[in-house]
This record gives C-alpha cells, structure tokens and sequence, in this order.
C-alpha cells in the first residue's frame, strides 16, 4: 500500500482514535501566532514582567519532567499568562528499542499539569539500551522503517490521547539504503496516523545543504495541512556541511524558506529557537518579529551566516551536556 501511496501521493488515513474532524483544519489547532522557546537564561526577567510580548511559549519538556522547583514555577507563572506547547528531544520515537514508557507516563503528567496545546518530538532517535546520546539520529528512510515509524506514532498517540506533533530533523549523514526521500517519509506519516507536522525551516535549509537537495522542492512536497507550527533558527556554516546551532539571527535564505512554508500552509504557529550565545529577551523578541514583519510584506533581513570551525548547542539544562561543551570550546 505504501509503495501505491509513493506513485499516486495520497493514501487512506487509519487513526486509532477520532481525529477524522480534527484534521479538516490542522487538527484543529490554532494559529498561535509569535512565539519564542522559553530558556531559564530569561526567566529573571520574564517574572518581573508584566507584559511579556510574544504571544506564545515552547518549552523543551525533558527540562521540566522531574523538575519540582523554581524552574516548574516559572513555566507554570507562564503558561497561566500565554498558551504553551511542549518540545521535546528525547521520545527516542525512531530507535529500535522500546518505547520508554516511563518518559511517556512523565511526559503525560507534565501535559496534565501544564495543558499545553500540543506536544512535539522529532523525527529521529536518540539512543539505545538506556543511553541517551543527547543528538538527534537520523533513521533510515525505507518502506519497513515508515511501517515502524507508523505503529511507533499510533502507539504513541493512543497512549497520549492526542495526536503528536513530528519534527523533520537536521541531519548530517543519511543511510545509503535509503528508498523514500523525508519530505515523502513525513507525508506518509502524516496520512497514515494522522499526526501533524512541526516544520523546520531551518532544519530543511541544514539538510538540503548537507545532503544536496532542493529545500524549495522539500517544502512545497509536505501534506500542508497537517503542518501545525513552524521552527525559525539561525545555524553555524562550517565550510563543507551546515550545523543547526541555534546561535545567530535567522539568514536570508531561511526567512524566503519560511515566507514559502507560510504561504503554502496558510498561516502556523512561528517559534523562534535559539540556543547557544542566546541574546537578552528583548533582543530575541526583535529577531522573532522580523517573521511578520516579512509575512507583512516589509523587505528581508540580510543577516550573513557566520563560518566557524566550533559549533555545538543544546535546549537542555544538562551537566553532560555542559561537560561535552566545555570539552569542545577548551
Ligand atoms: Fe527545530
């Protein structure tokens, strides 16, 4: 059936539970409109604001699970004062192994507590036997893996009582037994277990640098209505192959990538992502309303990508991860 749906484009969408009416309008989740990720580096100044300007938070959720204090409070101070939608980075939906039913019993809890209005991860996996390799994986891109990937979302879904959200993933590497390209693995996807779609445009602006494909062609291929939000960023260009760092305004390129995705979708969610040399609030807010500023129809930044050598970055809060920074930059 898959390989049928590969030459006419469309298939007959299975949902485990009724998402049939949902789906009419991206699953019927809204427009949320400008939003940044929301990064303890900026909590200080968030508490003593009244008016925080964005219209919307993303939180990463591995941050927040198992995280009873200050950082707890100010995502909740927040999510009582904007909507908020939960990202994560370590569902490990990709990997052979089982599915982490702990993370997703955590992941649930934190929904419950948080009623953010949808819940994403990545396109990819993370690790195996209980190693969590903190890097986003690419999966091998073949008619058995989107069969697995399917039962793995469905799987998913039904245990969270609401359809996930996927990410297209930056990558550096894919198998050479690949025999679907991404944007038709995420389309299929997509019919079959009616999930919806984070794009990132950036990710797609990464990949088709690396990989040498058309990031236009990419986006224009995607189930449109399924897209529910979308992911700007500025990566690091190193030469030979592009890195996603999060750690520079958004290029040229990437913003006519966005302003294409918008068009074709109608209109989504648009979170800014930055995660390393991260500006002060009001600095990150200027770079986030550059997207309407473009969706108004005002001129595009020039915003040269920088070359380095050096690039790493992270959402997470984490000591390993540190460890491994401070390794790389000494
Ligand atoms: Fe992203």
């Amino acid at each position: 059936m898959i390989q049928d749906s590969l030459r006419t484009g469309h298939t007959g969408t299975r949902c485990h539970f009724d998402l049939q009416k949902k789906q009419q309008n991206r699953l019927g989740l809204p427009n949320l409109g400008y939003g940044v990720g929301l990064r303890s580096q900026h909590f200080p100044y968030l508490m003593q604001q009244e008016d925080v300007l964005v219209d919307w938070f993303e939180i990463i959720s591995e941050n927040f699970i198992g995280n009873y204090g200050y950082g707890r409070h100010v995502v909740k101070t927040m999510a009582e004062k904007k909507p908020l939608v939960m990202h994560g980075v370590s569902m490990n939906i990709g990997s052979s192994g089982a599915l982490d039913t702990e993370y997703l019993k955590q992941l649930k809890e934190l929904a419950q507590y948080l009623q953010p209005k949808w819940i994403s991860d990545h396109l990819c996996w993370t690790g195996l036997l209980h190693v969590n390799t903190h890097d986003l994986l690419p999966i091998p891109l073949t008619e058995e893996s989107l069969q697995y990937m399917i039962e793995r979302v469905r799987t998913v879904q039904d245990y969270m009582e609401r359809p996930l959200v996927i990410e297209n993933p930056s990558t550096y590497l894919e198998f050479s037994q690949n025999t679907i390209t991404e944007w038709d693995f995420l389309r299929l996807l997509a019919l079959e277990t009616g999930c919806g779609l984070l794009l990132d445009v950036n990710n797609v602006f990464v990949s088709a640098f690396n990989h040498g494909y058309d990031a236009e062609h990419y986006i224009r291929q995607l189930p449109h209505e399924h897209i529910v939000q979308i992911h700007i960023a500025g990566p690091t260009h190193c030469g030979d192959y592009m890195i996603d760092t999060h750690d520079q305004p958004v290029p040229t390129p990437v913003w006519h990538l966005y302003q294409l995705a918008q068009s074709l979708t109608g209109g989504v969610s648009t979170l800014l992502e930055w995660d390393a040399n991260i500006p002060e609030y009001p600095t990150l807010v200027e770079e986030l309303f550059k997207a309407k500023h473009i969706l108004n129809g005002g001129f595009f930044p020039t915003e040269q990508l920088k070359k380095t050598k050096k690039a790493l970055s992270t959402p997470l809060s984490s000591p390993h991860y540190n460890s491994i920074e401070n390794e790389r930059t000494a």
